[in-house]
């Protein structure tokens, strides 16, 4: 970055500490993908230490056992805290169970290993599916956004989420598998909305852990926009190894190097989410008001790297065709050609990984962002 007297720092990167826009009513949010080590966590974290410190109230709820979140948060969860499991029990209330932390305005219900064994408690009591929504029906007025982290998998407690939160943030990796299980996600979304919640939408998706070095990276993000539309924010996160040391000292990376990368990309994307409490008219408005101007997209964004000119998806989809790069080596064949048009396949990865750049092949040989619940 090229700070100085005669580089002033463009308006996204000095992101202000002023307030932003409070909703007209609580905002529930479940951050879910059942793929683990997408940036669910990292995500719930650093956006909810983003809101709070632009003067919205915050609830994060760890709906995870292995209590990720509440590390990131700096919250004790040793078994036997009282936790999220104590409130889907019921033995608890949420506002009992819910702990300060901090930054002013964020307050943080804990998970601990008890909650490993809710899944399988809850399978006998009545309205198991609701459980987490009767108890944040009680705390609902005290605060601006409750967000919930939800653990990697399809399981009763994502359920309870996704019952009890009226929206979706979706976190996708931009890698190679971005999209796979997404589809399963999208139709546990719509039984839930059928049956349990007809308010629920995917309202936002996030792309995290955005490699410039990775060829596919950009292709990756093209595709994700291309199905999921407008609901991606314009903001990507990179991958910044300060986001990853942050949880490490029980820090937000807002607070741990709030001049990083990835503090100032956690920033714009909380801000981005914030607008969007407004009515569509209102938004532009409003990021103006914030200092953004028009077009002008936070660091790590799609837009600041120079992008990989990729096949349309007709010649994707086209069985068998090969997918060829521009330089003419063949990106893909067969079934991984096809299995990169939507909806990909849940789990399992396509069978048919022929053709892919060496480079690419190696990046995803060792199985490193594929290790679910990492
Ligand atoms: N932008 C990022 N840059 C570097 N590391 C990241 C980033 N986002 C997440 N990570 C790391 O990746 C791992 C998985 O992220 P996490 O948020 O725990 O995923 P999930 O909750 O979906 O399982 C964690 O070790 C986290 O620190
Ligand atoms: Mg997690």
């Amino acid at each position: 970055m090229t700070d100085g007297p005669d580089h002033p720092r463009p308006p996204t990167v000095a992101v202000s500490r002023g307030t932003w826009p409070r909703p007209t009513a609580a905002r529930l949010i479940a951050i879910a993908n059942q793929k683990g080590g997408v940036g669910k966590t990292t995500t719930t974290v650093n956006i909810a230490v983003a809101l709070a410190q632009h003067g919205l109230r915050v609830l994060a709820i760890d709906l995870d056992p292995q209590g990720n979140a509440s590390t990131g948060f700096g919250v004790e969860h040793r078994s036997g805290t009282p936790s999220s499991y104590d409130a889907l029990i019921g033995t608890r209330t949420l506002r009992d169970v819910a702990v300060m932390t901090s930054t002013t305005g964020l307050q943080v219900v804990p998970a601990t290993v008890d909650l490993a064994g809710a899944e399988i408690e809850l399978v006998s009591v009545v309205a198991r599916e609701s459980r987490l929504k009767r108890a944040v029906a009680t705390v609902l007025a005290d605060h601006d956004y409750i967000l919930i982290d939800c653990p990697p998998s399809l399981g009763l407690l994502t359920v309870n989420a996704l019952v009890a939160a009226r929206e979706v943030l979706l976190p996708i990796q931009c890698e190679y598998y971005a999209l796979e299980g997404v589809g399963q996600l999208t139709r546990n979304v719509e039984l839930v909305r059928t049956h349990l919640n007809p308010e629920l939408t995917i309202s936002t998706v996030v792309m995290t852990m955005y490699d410039a070095r990775t060829r596919l990276a950009d292709a990756v993000i093209r595709d994700v926009r291309e199905h999921l539309g407008s609901a991606v924010l314009d903001t990507v996160i990179p991958r910044n190894v300060r986001v990853s040391e942050a949880p490490g000292y029980g820090q937000s990376v807002l607070e741990y190097d709030p001049a990083s990368r990835g503090a100032q990309a956690y920033l714009s994307v909380a801000r981005e989410l914030a607008v969007r409490a407004l009515p569509p008219d209102e938004r532009a408005a409003e990021l103006q008001r914030l200092g953004v101007v028009d077009g002008d997209i936070a660091p790590g964004s799609a837009a600041q790297v120079v992008p990989v000119p990729w096949p349309p998806r007709e010649q994707r989809e086209a069985a068998g065709a090969p997918v060829t790069a521009p330089d003419g080596s063949v990106l893909a064949t067969g079934v991984a050609a096809r299995t990169l048009g939507w909806p990909l396949r849940a789990g399992g990865g396509p069978s048919g990984h022929l053709g892919w750049p060496a480079e690419v092949a190696s990046r995803r040989g060792d199985g490193s962002d594929r290790s679910a619940g990492a």
